[in-house]
């Protein structure tokens, strides 16, 4: 069995876990600069939800009522989704964990915040580490860097999916830092390029991975996949 990660450009990725399709943070094209794919085409079974920011949720109502995905979420946001129609929808908080059929999902927090488009609030932020056959896969959503990172990382860490970008999130310099907390084995990087305001070259990051650092880089192309 094996664990894939495909970038489907800005912070939104889709994992599959042995055939179960969870996606993270639906934004896909049409409102995602930088993705390819449509949300119509995509499939999920569960949505993992880091905040409610236009960038990370502007898909998921569409994505979870038409495939009828369980979407994975603080219970702020799971009240919001649940008033526009979405019916599944699991309830979790900052340092809780729960066994899923494709592994255990524990959130972790974030340093960010999380309005909902329409102003309603979205509860806090967070990120999730995702446990599945052994491996550990840490999805930090947008946040900042945080000392707490190091504890993040003491389960030993497989993937770290982390922010880059900047100006909204840690930017590339504090991004190393955190991979130096956290110690994961490979580093993903996210949410940069989808604007001039987040453009960051992540070749040129990744030569910097491999000299401060003991994590190997791998930065995907949008539709990309990495198989752990
Ligand atoms: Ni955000
Ligand atoms: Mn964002």
């Amino acid at each position: 069995m094996s664990i894939q990660i495909t970038w489907r450009g800005h912070g939104t990725f889709s994992l599959d876990f042995a055939g179960t399709a969870v996606v993270v943070d639906p934004f896909f094209a049409g409102n995602n600069p930088a993705a390819k794919i449509g949300v119509e085409s995509v499939h999920a079974d569960f949505i993992l939800q880091t905040h409610g920011h236009g960038d990370h949720i502007a898909d998921t109502v569409p994505l979870a009522t038409r495939t009828g995905a369980t979407v994975i979420c603080v219970p702020e946001i799971g009240g919001w989704l649940s008033k526009k129609g979405v019916e599944n929808i699991h309830g979790m908080n900052t340092g809780g964990g729960w066994n899923f059929p494709f592994g255990r999902v524990k959130l972790t927090p974030a340093l960010h915040s999380s309005g909902l488009p329409d102003g309603s609030y979205g509860g806090n932020p967070i990120g999730f580490v995702v446990t599945s056959e052994s491996k550990h896969i840490y999805i930090a959503g947008d946040t900042a860097l945080f000392s707490d990172m190091s504890l993040i990382g003491s389960v030993g860490l497989d993937v770290a999916i982390l922010p880059i970008g900047d100006n909204y999130t840690m930017g590339p310099g504090d991004a190393i830092h955190a991979i130096n907390l956290l110690k994961p084995k490979v580093v993903i990087p996210s949410h940069y390029s989808t604007w001039p305001v987040i453009e960051v070259d992540a070749h040129a990051w990744a030569k910097l991975v491999e000299k401060e650092t003991d994590a190997k880089p791998v930065v995907l192309g949008v539709d990309e996949t990495f198989t752990l």
